[in-house]
């Protein structure tokens, strides 16, 4: 997507792409954020994503987190981002994914090689849809 900038406005019309992120996140029964964790947090260009839609958007969506990192695995980008959807009232679930050394962690088919990571990303996966769907009947 070809998005600005969030300068705090409201009229994107030169970027319909903020229309079409904020309609799909609007219509999503639950999100996965992933992030490259840089400097010790989360990538400017998903927190400028995020800067272009508010309450509206993410309010009450249950919402898994991911972060990929160049070197160990760590919780830092994810606390960033449990903050950030705390702040939208979005709903987190608790577990989450760090994958460390991004570099060496997939196979050739963009298989997670390690295989209690991998199981982890399943847990994570059915508890979103799990929460998800709870929420959404309540
Ligand atoms: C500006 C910048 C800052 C980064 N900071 C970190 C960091 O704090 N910790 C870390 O483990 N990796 C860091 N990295 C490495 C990225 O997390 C890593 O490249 C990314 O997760 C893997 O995605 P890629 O294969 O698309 O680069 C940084 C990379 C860049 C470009």
């Amino acid at each position: 997507m070809k998005l600005p900038f969030c300068d705090g406005g409201k009229d994107y019309s030169d970027f319909p792409d903020v229309h079409v992120l904020q309609e799909v996140v609007t219509a999503a029964d639950g999100l996965i954020l992933a992030t490259p964790e840089y400097h010790g947090s989360v990538s400017g260009v998903i927190k400028n994503a995020l800067d272009l839609m508010g309450f509206t958007e993410l309010s009450g969506k249950v919402t898994g987190l991911i972060s990929v990192l160049g070197g160990q695995p760590n919780s830092n980008a994810l606390n960033e981002m449990r903050l950030i959807m705390r702040w939208v009232h979005a709903w987190v679930i608790p577990e989450q994914i760090a994958i460390g050394q991004a570099w060496r962690a997939f196979d050739e088919d963009g298989k997670l090689i390690d295989e209690k990571l991998a199981e982890r990303l399943d847990e994570f996966a059915q508890s979103l849809v799990k929460n998800t769907q709870r929420l959404r009947q309540g």
